[in-house]
């Protein structure tokens, strides 16, 4: 049964993040604030792999948990007696991360008896951009809103609405295969361009020919049948898919002669212990530059002309671009572009708030701190939770 809560002053939420590869915590108040913000990331544990490896995963995040909390707390002034509820992130996720997070935010709560708020990571992503744009002020934001959540396991478009409090998400596409983000980390990988590729492939894309090789993307779009989006029975589904580029990657590489090319990268890097973007650039010939910066245009145009398409599709007003691969410069710039010339208002997060954090995650458990939606005690960790 829902309880609402009196609310004249200050809330101050502490959020705990660790669906993936990040330890987080955060203290935000009243969803428009960010106090402190802690990210530990585990970046150096998996970069040997290539990826995430969840055994790994689980363990650091056993470790760094307590300290990350403790270090929120501190930085914010507060302490667990004085912050007003907890919010963790429920899914989705690894399950072996998320079920850390998870049972120290709900021991944490239990002993130091406050509300504890469960939060889906994705509606996470979409309030990094509201918290950021409440702290600048703007507290509207002219509805339909249309948000594309890009990261490094989801291409997803939801539809936006306010309900009292609350908000509700229509899922009207997504990706079929791979995330947008995982094209990036895959190609990365393959080229010996380290982990992740996002962040990498962005930095070295402005000094190739984006040109050079083009990867032609299918148009999916069909008809919506699923039964569960009968508000909008007539409207086109829009779907993505990024495993076929990762494959025609593959291709230009095996075509091309460039496994050398790789494996003399990968012999000259070995030697770097911590190989920056300009040492990976200087590792990089013509070729490889103009591969990436091919590669990433083409997913860019992808995405920006499926989200526009969608956009129009729904009659949005507003645009909301969230998520790891929405710090991508080029991603920015498209959509900044192209929502301007059609009359769309187009909202990103820092590049600091796209990735994930746990600030995200304490400003979307406001609306429900407010509407008293909080957890029961056997809450659970969910690896495929949906956001509706
Ligand atoms: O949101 P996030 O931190 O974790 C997930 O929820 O997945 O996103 C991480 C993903 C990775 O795939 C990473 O390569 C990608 O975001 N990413 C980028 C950039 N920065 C991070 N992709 C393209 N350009 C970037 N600048
Ligand atoms: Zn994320």
């Amino acid at each position: 049964m829902p309880r609402t809560i009196n609310t004249v002053s200050d809330i101050y939420i502490l959020g705990i993040e660790s669906s993936c590869d990040e330890t987080a915590a955060a203290i935000v108040r009243s969803g428009e604030e960010v106090v402190s913000s802690v990210v530990y990331s585990q970046i150096a544990t998996h970069q040997a792999y290539g990826g995430v490896v969840p055994e790994l995963a689980s363990r650091e995040h056993l470790r760094a948990i307590v300290p990350v909390a403790r270090k929120a707390l501190e930085e914010a002034g507060k302490s667990y007696d004085t912050i007003d509820a907890l919010a963790v992130t429920q899914g989705p996720g690894l399950a072996g991360s998320l079920l850390v997070g998870l049972s120290f935010a709900k021991a944490l709560a239990f002993a130091a008896a406050k509300p504890l708020i469960a939060v889906n990571h994705l509606e996470g992503h979409i309030h990094a951009v509201l918290l950021e744009e409440r702290q600048r002020g703007n507290h509207e934001l002219e509805f339909p809103v249309l948000a594309l959540v890009v990261s490094g396991g989801h291409t997803h478009l939801y539809l936006a609405e306010r309900r009292d409090d609350g908000w509700i998400y229509h899922n009207v596409g997504q990706t079929r295969d791979d995330a947008a983000g995982e094209a990036f980390d895959k190609v990365a990988k393959l080229l010996e361009l380290g982990y992740p590729g996002g962040p990498i492939i962005d930095f070295l894309a402005p000094h190739g020919d984006a040109t050079a090789v083009p990867f032609p993307f299918a148009q999916i779009k069909h008809r919506d049948r699923n039964p569960e989006n009968r508000h909008a029975p007539d409207v086109q589904r829009i779907d993505f898919s990024y495993s076929g580029i990762k494959t025609a990657v593959l291709r230009y590489v095996e075509l091309h002669g460039m496994r050398e090319t790789i494996e003399k990268r990968r012999e000259a890097l070995r030697h770097i212990a911590n190989p920056t973007c300009e040492d990976y650039l200087a590792a990089c010939g013509k070729q490889t530059l103009d591969l990436v910066a091919s590669f990433q245009r083409a997913v860019v145009n992808d995405l920006v002309s499926k989200t526009l398409y969608a956009a129009r599709e729904f009659n949005a007003s507003t645009l909301l671009v969230t998520g790891g691969v929405a710090a991508n410069s080029m991603l920015r710039e498209r959509f900044e572009e192209q929502a301007r010339q059609e009359g769309l208002r187009v909202y990103f997060p820092s590049r600091k708030l796209s990735t994930d954090n746990a600030a995200m995650i304490a400003a979307a458990a406001y609306p429900r701190y407010l509407a008293g939606e909080f957890a029961e005690s056997e809450l659970s960790a969910e690896a495929a939770l949906r956001l509706r």
